[in-house]
C-alpha cells in the first residue's frame, strides 16, 4: 500500500509516499531557511505564502523520484494539527483535493505522533518505549504504548528546548538556525568557561520536567554573574556551556524517566536530536539497573537515534503513520480541520 505523507506544519514543505508504513519510496524536503533568515526566526506569514508556492512542484518531484503516477497513491495523510495555522491549512488543503480527485482515503495526522512514529522508518523498534521528542515547538519525555497512544512523563514548563537553543544565538547575534550555530560553535568552545544555573532536580509531579527560561535569561542577560575567571568570554564559550547546561538538564530527565519506567530502549526525535552533544551525552548514559543491550556500547540503554531528515520535520514519518491508521480504517471526511493547538495528552501525572 502507497501513502503519500504532506508536511506542512511549521517551514518545511515536505512529501514523501512510503510503502507499507516502513518503506520510504520517494522523499522530498522544500526548505525555507533562507527566506526566514534575514529574521532570524520563521514568519508565519511568509510560510504559509511558501507553501502555497512549493507545495505543488515538491508533489510533482516526489510522485517522479518515485516513478510514479498520482493512480498508484492509495491513500494520503497529512498533519493537521499543532502547527501554524495558516501554514497547516495549505497542507490541509491540498491533501483534500487529491483524495477527493483520486478518490482515495483521507487521513489528518498529529505532528507530535508523527515525530515519534519516524524512528519506526530506520527500523522496527518494539512498543513500549520510552520517546524524547525535543524540537523548536515541543519538549516531551513520554512513553510510547503504540502508534497513536503516549503517555506523557514530562515536558517543559516554559520553552520548549530547540526554542531555548534559536533564542540565546538570536540575543546574542549569532545567526540562524539558532540550534545548528550553537552546535557548531559549541564544538570548539570550553563549558567551563561559564556555570549557568539549572533549576535542581525537580519533584513530584514536576519530577520529569525541564525548564529553560531562567537558563536563557542567565546567558543573555546575566553572563558575568556566571563567568569562571580566567577563562575567555568567547561565543564559543557561551555556547559551550548553554549547551551543556540544557542538554545534561534534559539527559538527567530522560536517565531518570527510563529507570523509574523500566523502559530500557530511548528513542530521541525532533531537530535537537541532530545536536551533537545530545547523541553523545546520551549514547554514553551512565549504568542504570538495566542489563546492557546488544549494540549498546557503553550503555545500559539501547538508544536510537533516526537518521538526521527523519529527525527534523518530514512527510515520511506523515505517511508512515498514516498507514498505520488507513489500514485500521481510520478516516478524515473533507470536512478536516487544522488546529495550531497541541491536544491533550494522557498525562502520567496531572
Ligand atoms: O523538529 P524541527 O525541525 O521542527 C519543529 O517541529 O520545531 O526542529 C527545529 C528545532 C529548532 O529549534 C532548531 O534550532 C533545533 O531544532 N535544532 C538543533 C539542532 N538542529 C536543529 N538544536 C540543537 N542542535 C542542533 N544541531
Ligand atoms: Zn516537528
Amino acid at each position: 500500500m502507497l501513502i503519500l505523507g504532506i508536511e506542512s506544519s511549521c517551514d518545511d514543505c515536505s512529501l514523501a509516499i512510503v510503502e507499507d508504513g516502513r518503506r520510504i519510496v520517494a522523499h522530498t524536503v522544500a526548505s525555507q531557511v533562507e527566506l526566514h533568515r534575514p529574521y532570524d526566526g520563521v514568519v508565519p506569514e511568509l510560510a504559509s505564502r511558501a507553501h502555497t508556492e512549493l507545495i505543488l512542484p515538491t508533489y510533482r518531484e516526489t510522485l517522479k523520484r518515485a516513478g510514479l503516477e498520482p493512480a498508484a497513491l492509495d491513500g494520503v495523510a497529512v498533519t493537521s494539527r499543532p502547527g501554524l495555522s495558516g501554514s497547516l491549512v495549505v497542507g490541509v488543503s491540498f491533501a483534500k483535493a487529491l483524495a477527493y480527485g483520486l478518490d482515495i482515503p483521507l487521513i489528518g495526522i498529529d505532528h507530535i505522533l508523527a515525530h515519534l512514529y519516524a524512528p519506526q522508518l530506520a527500523e522496527p523498534i518494539e512498543y513500549p518505549f520510552l520517546g524524547v521528542l525535543v524540537s523548536g515547538g515541543h519538549t516531551l519525555i513520554c512513553k510510547v504504548q503504540d502508534f497513536d497512544d503516549i503517555e506523557v512523563l514530562g515536558t517543559t514548563i516554559d520553552d520548549a528546548c530547540g526554542e531555548a537553543f534559536d533564542k540565546v544565538a538570536k540575543h546574542l547575534g549569532l545567526g540562524y538556525p539558532g540550534g545548528v550555530v550553537i552546535d557548531r560553535l559549541a564544538r570548539l568552545g570550553n563549558a567551563e568557561a561559564f556555570r549557568f544555573p539549572v533549576p535542581s532536580l525537580h519533584k513530584g509531579d514536576h519530577r520529569y520536567d525541564v525548564s529553560y527560561s531562567g537558563l536563557k535569561t542567565a546567558v543573555v542577560n546575566q553572563l558575568d554573574q556566571f563567568h569562571t575567571p580566567g577563562f575567555e568570554k568567547s561565543h564559543e564559550n557561551i555556547a559551550a556551556a548553554f549547551e551543556k547546561a540544557a542538554v545534561d538538564m534534559l539527559v538527567s530527565r530522560v536517565l531518570r524517566a527510563a529507570k523509574d519506567t523500566g523502559l530500557s530502549c530511548i528513542v530521541a526525535g525532533g531537530g535537537v536530536a541532530a545536536n551533537t552533544y545530545f547523541r553523545s551525552r546520551l549514547a554514553e548514559a551512565p549504568r542504570g539497573r538495566h542489563k546492557p543491550a546488544p549494540g549498546a556500547g557503553v550503555s545500559e540503554y539501547t538508544v536510537v537515534f533516526p537518521p538526521l531528515e527523519l529527525c527534523t520535520d518530514n512527510g515520511a514519518m506523515v505517511a508512515g503513520i498514516g498507514y498505520q491508521h488507513i489500514i485500521r480504517g481510520d478516516r478524515s471526511g473533507l470536512d478536516l480541520e487544522v488546529s495550531s493547538r497541541v491536544p491533550r495528552f494522557r498525562h502520567a501525572y496531572p
